[in-house]
């Protein structure tokens, strides 16, 4: 089972994440084990403090280092994989949410605030961001990079529906029509209502090609 452990100030983010849909599922399955856990619960500050001024001046506060030094050292393994989310990481793709769905511990570091004390990241094994803007502060960001990965967790949807969708091979996925055939006037191509079964797939290769190249050139490309 994979386990993945929160750091966040801002545990009450994540209730409706956990508590609903596909990802509550795999919790109950027990293929997934998720833990928040609150570093201000490590500050030995008299007040619990997790921030302070910036060294140097300027405005907003800076996450301290020490609360999280001693959480990561309470709770991290040789199996663990420290991942801090900031807007100067490394960009996170589909091929990582593969990579990190096998393994055993994952640590997300959500940051918040105006800042953090650049010596933490002395104590991450990575940095990731999940596109180029900035949010308040990295919850939400952990909440994506969780739900790419416990849907790729054998068990939690079918191993068919992400095989052929978007980003798989560098395409993206074909479209899809349910009923009525006919909405409007908008009517669902008709190779799809043949019956042919190699007509179909040539017919969804096609408009992933085409569709990539139109939207999506820089996936072809790599
Ligand atoms: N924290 C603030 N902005 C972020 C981003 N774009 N990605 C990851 N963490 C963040």
């Amino acid at each position: 089972m994979i386990r993945i452990d929160i750091l966040t100030l801002f545990p009450e983010m994540f209730d409706g994440f956990l508590s609903s849909s596909i990802i509550k599922r795999a919790i109950d399955k027990k293929l997934v084990e998720i833990n928040l856990i609150n570093f201000r619960d490590y500050s030995k500050d008299l007040h619990h403090k997790v921030d302070d001024t910036p060294y140097g001046g300027g405005c907003g506060m800076v996450l301290m280092i020490q609360p999280i030094y001693d959480c990561l050292n309470a709770i991290r393994t040789d199996d663990s994989l420290v991942i801090m989310l900031t807007p100067d990481g490394d960009t996170f793709k589909q091929r990582d949410a593969y990579h990190l769905r096998d393994v055993k511990h994952l640590i997300l570091l959500c940051g918040h605030y105006e800042g953090f004390d650049e010596r933490i990241r002395n104590l991450v094994d990575i940095e990731l961001s999940i596109g180029d803007y900035v949010l308040t502060g990295g919850e939400v960001a952990s909440m994506v990079i969780t739900d790419a990965v416990v849907r790729l967790v054998p068990g939690v949807i079918e191993e068919e529906s992400h095989l052929l969708e978007s980003f798989n091979n560098n395409l993206l996925d074909f479209p899809q029509y349910t009923k009525p055939r006919d909405f409007n006037g908008m009517k669902v191509p008709e190779v799809l209502l043949s019956g042919d079964h190699k007509k179909i797939r040539e017919y969804r290769e096609k408009i992933q090609r085409e569709r990539t190249f139109e939207r999506r050139r820089d996936l072809l490309e790599r």
